[in-house]
């Protein structure tokens, strides 16, 4: 059974960057967020429909913070190089251009970044993963030694279809190795941002290890990671394989943290809601003072801050992103406008949100300049405050 415990209001689609003119025709939805008495997975009360959010003008390129990049060639480096490996939601090709395109499959439904990759020479579906899809891969291509999915996994609403189409597509020895940001860093940040459409789920180990479970596979391998706020990468091999101790460790650090509990989440709700007013009290007192602010990064993450705070270009000037796809538009919901990055000294900016607080340590370097002429950052996270 599912409880509620969360509201995050009315939501637009959160990378749905438009143009002025679309502002009519714009699609909003209600974010409500569960619990699940049964398996213990978070997950959102109301599901938008994958197409309107994973189509050919998706916007969201893996490959714009260097962060990423190596990230992900850092873990290619560590995988065999021989192995035969399949990707779930390839993006702009980020993580499988560290591998050639001879043993290298793509899946991305974004045909605009399906386009990509397949232009890069790798075989590319340009299709949603599902089972029809692992069958006919199967056919073709015959199994897969690993299969891998970043920040994907928790975008799918229909969690035992893709665990059971990664079972029948593995390899016997094969693994499945996905990674997406992890419930106890979002309670620990009080990070609500990281629920937004294309999250429908955020997951604990306890919840993935009771839904692979249903599906043939387990966990024998977490490894707690800082990027996207702290993610966890999870290694799942099929049933009876050799279990790491981390498996362990991560599950019983989540039942002291009370991710196994409604009670916490309600908690969570409650200073979910403080944040909000915290912050809203911050930008209108900067306002009043006269100051300037921005925000950095027009993030999925900000839209869901944005609307559920009700923050629009009345306290915030305008939002920078180096995405070339988002400049020129205006944000979801809030029409706050995107602009490339200029210069926040030469702009006069006094302060800037974090809406890319995940990357803070890549934008500090980055702003060096602008810190030491007085500049400042604003975050919600883990509290609202001036850093
Ligand atoms: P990310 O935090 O992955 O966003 P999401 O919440 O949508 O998952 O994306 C970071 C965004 O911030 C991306 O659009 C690129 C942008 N960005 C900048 O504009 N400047 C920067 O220095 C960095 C690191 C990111």
């Amino acid at each position: 059974m599912r409880k509620q415990f969360l509201d995050l209001g009315k939501q637009p689609i959160a990378n749905g960057f438009l143009y002025k003119d679309q502002r009519k025709n714009e699609y909003f939805f209600n974010l409500g967020v569960a619990f699940d008495e049964e398996t213990k997975l978070i997950t959102q009360t109301e599901y938008v429909d994958p197409p309107l959010m994973f189509n050919d003008e998706y916007v969201y390129r893996g490959s714009m913070s260097k962060t990423m990049r190596d990230h992900f060639k850092e873990l290619s480096a560590t995988l065999d190089p021989k192995a035969k490996v399949l990707e779930i939601g390839s993006n702009d090709g980020v993580f499988i251009k560290n591998f050639s395109p001879k043993n290298t499959i793509a899946v991305e439904p974004c045909s605009n970044f399906a386009k990509e990759t397949q232009d890069m020479g790798y075989t590319t579906y340009p299709e949603f993963w599902t089972q029809e899809l692992a069958d006919k891969i199967h056919k073709i291509h015959g199994k897969q030694n690993i299969i891998f999915a970043a920040n994907c996994i928790c975008h799918i609403p229909d969690l035992n279809q893709t665990f059971s189409a990664v079972k029948s597509l593995l390899s016997e020895d094969g693994v499945f190795i996905f990674e997406d940001p992890s419930l106890a860093e979002v309670i620990n940040n009080n990070s609500y941002d990281q629920i937004y459409d294309e999250h429908p789920h955020v997951f604990s180990v306890i919840a993935l290890d009771n839904l692979l479970k249903r599906n043939g596979l387990q966990i024998v391998k977490v490894k707690n990671l800082k990027v996207h706020g702290g993610s966890n990468r999870i290694f799942a091999k099929k049933i009876d394989s050799k279990i790491d101790k981390t498996v362990e460790q991560n599950k019983s650090y989540e039942r002291i943290l009370g991710l196994d509990k409604f009670e916490t989440f309600k908690r969570f709700a409650i200073r979910v809601e403080q944040s909000k007013n915290d912050l809203i009290q911050l930008l209108t007192r900067c306002k009043e003072e006269g100051k300037t602010v921005i925000s950095y990064g027009a993030t999925s993450k900000s839209t869901t801050v944005f609307n559920y705070c009700g923050i629009g270009p009345n306290l915030i000037k305008y939002i920078t992103d180096t995405t070339p796809e988002k400049q020129g538009k205006l944000s979801p919901g809030m029409h706050i406008p995107v602009l490339s990055p200029g210069c926040l000294l030469e702009d006069g900016v006094d302060y800037a949100y974090l809406g890319a607080w995940n990357f803070i340590k890549e934008i500090n370097e980055k702003e060096h300049k602008y810190l030491d002429n007085g500049g400042k950052f604003i975050t919600h996270v883990p509290v609202v405050k001036i850093v």
